[in-house]
């Protein structure tokens, strides 16, 4: 039998003709003949591989919380008989929330070349998409560490529990990387949970002549040897589900919203990348933006952000938009409900993040319910009439979609394979609709951006958010009965008896 090697990483270090591959596949076999003969001493303290979330058990890790990821990140497009490449460095910033001899990292595909915590070589091993760290040094509770992962290869496209694609997406002159709900970890090693947010600076290089647009702003741009590197700062905590990149040819459209509900003279950057192929179509859609995001923050209070916009680009199997942090991404011109669904995700989406995948209809619930207010704002239906029409049965064109609306509870998906399905969207903004009824307009309206005040840049799941319309409702319409709305129209089953 092998005895345990110490530093095995080590070993990479003096053999680096070893191929990634085989390497990690000797470290597995290695590290499973230490640690599975049960001699040991039982006291280690392995950082959980997964948040437990309902629906997706292995997503994100415990034991530790993210701070900040630097990703540098090489891409080289496709050639006649090569499939593009991407080669990275992520740096990870974490706090240890217990005393952990080892941890986890979540990475789908990929090689990894080396892991080090803290500048000093660490043991590695992967199974499936768990990237298990042991460092040479056992990391104390509270404690910040980092941790740089070097990996390279073609990142995988991965196809979701609904069928739906995401992670890295091929375009006609790109790729477009998506991650809700789990295609982030495509493309970069992290703790790839809602939960756990933070910031971000992401540099990417790229052939000179493309480009690449991703969250945050950008805070350089600089050309060598053939190569141009973009970076990006995300300043504002992100989950990853949101985080984005986009290489290609893009027209940028550079503009500002003037008006500010906190009275900021100087205006929110807007940047907006479009696809040549959508130049032309989007540039009305896309020029509301301005109006849109004003109108957004006279509702849902001050934008959590320091600058929005949009990317436009036309992936490969992909017909949905990503409400992605700053700059949603529309698989084609968008019109303006959905410009104003995914602007009004930035509020409820990705500065009040969902705890895991269950709260989903938090999302969804209030980006439709946003639709609906924009509607009666413009003069077209109001919310009443949507919430009727879908409560009659005549909301969609066809009888089954109408009928799919009652399939389940909001705050009860089913399955991972229906948390984008109609009972999370639209019997999501009817919860809405009856709160709205329950307390009235005014108590409403202030619910709406007390909400996003009060969670802003956090989680919540939807007891949170129960409670917290409870406690609203107490101080601002104390006669309101909430009771009916929570156990017929969020959590119970098939169609209430009333609207
Ligand atoms: N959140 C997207 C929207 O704006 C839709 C979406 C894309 C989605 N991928 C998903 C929803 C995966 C749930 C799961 O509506
Ligand atoms: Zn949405």
């Amino acid at each position: 039998m092998v005895s345990c090697p110490h530093r095995i990483a080590d070993v990479s270090r003096s053999v680096p003709v070893v191929p990634a591959a085989l390497l990690s596949l000797a470290l597995t076999l290695t590290l499973t003949s230490c640690t599975g003969g049960g001699g040991g001493t039982g006291e280690r303290s392995l950082g959980a591989a997964g948040v437990r979330d309902p629906y997706f058990p292995k997503l994100g890790n415990g034991g530790y919380d993210v701070t900040h990821y630097a990703l540098t990140l090489g891409y080289e497009p496709p050639s006649e008989n090569e499939d593009d490449r991407l080669r990275g460095t992520a740096v990870i910033t974490a706090r240890a929330t217990r005393d952990l001899d080892a941890f986890n990292l979540d990475l789908k595909g990929m090689d990894v070349e080396s892991v080090d915590v803290e500048g000093t070589a660490a043991r590695w091993k992967r199974a499936g998409q768990e990237l298990t760290v042991t460092p040479g040094d056992g990391l104390d509770q509270g404690e910040t560490f980092r941790t740089t992962v070097r990996y390279a290869g073609t990142p995988e496209t991965v196809t979701d529990p609904d069928g739906s694609r995401e992670g890295w997406l091929r375009t006609a002159d790109g790729v477009l990387a998506l991650g809700e709900p789990t295609g982030s970890m495509t493309w970069f090693p992290g703790n790839h949970h809602p939960s756990d947010k933070a910031t971000y600076d992401l540099a990417v290089t790229v052939p000179e002549g493309l480009r690449a647009v991703s969250n945050g702003e950008l805070k350089g741009e600089s050309t060598e040897g053939g190569r141009t590197t973009y970076s990006w700062h995300t300043a504002e905590p992100m989950a990853s589900y949101v985080a984005t990149i986009a290489i290609g040819e893009y027209e940028i459209r550079r503009s500002t919203v003037a008006e500010r509900v906190d009275g900021d003279a100087g205006g929110l950057p807007v940047y907006v990348a479009v696809d040549p192929a959508q130049a032309e179509d989007s540039r009305e859609v896309l020029g509301r933006i301005p109006e849109v995001m004003e109108w957004a923050e006279t509702n849902f209070g001050p934008y959590p952000f320091s600058s929005t916009g949009a990317i436009v680009d036309e992936p490969e199997d992909v017909g949905y938009a990503l409400e992605t942090q700053n700059r949603p991404v529309f698989p084609g011109t968008p019109d303006i409900s959905l410009l104003v669904h995914e602007l009004a995700h930035q509020w409820y989406g990705d500065s009040v993040t969902p705890k895991s995948w269950r709260d989903m209809w938090l999302n969804e619930g209030f980006a439709t319910y946003a639709e609906w207010l924009w509607e009666e704002d413009d003069g077209g239906d109001t919310a009443q009439e949507n919430f009727d029409a879908l409560y009659e049965g005549e909301y969609f064109e066809d009888a089954a979609s109408n009928e799919a609306v009652w399939d389940f509870p909001p705050a009860k998906p089913p399955s991972a394979a229906r948390i984008s399905d109609s009972p999370v969207y639209e019997r999501g903004a009817m919860v809405l609709h009856k709160i709205r009824e329950a307390i009235g307009d005014d108590a409403f309206f202030g619910l709406l951006q007390d909400w996003a005040t009060t969670r802003r840049h956090g989680n919540a799941d939807t007891a949170d958010f129960t409670a917290y319309v409870e406690e609203y409702a107490r101080k601002r319409a104390p006669e309101a009965d909430l009771t009916p709305v929570w156990e017929d129209w969020l959590y119970g089953e098939g169609k209430p008896s009333k609207a």
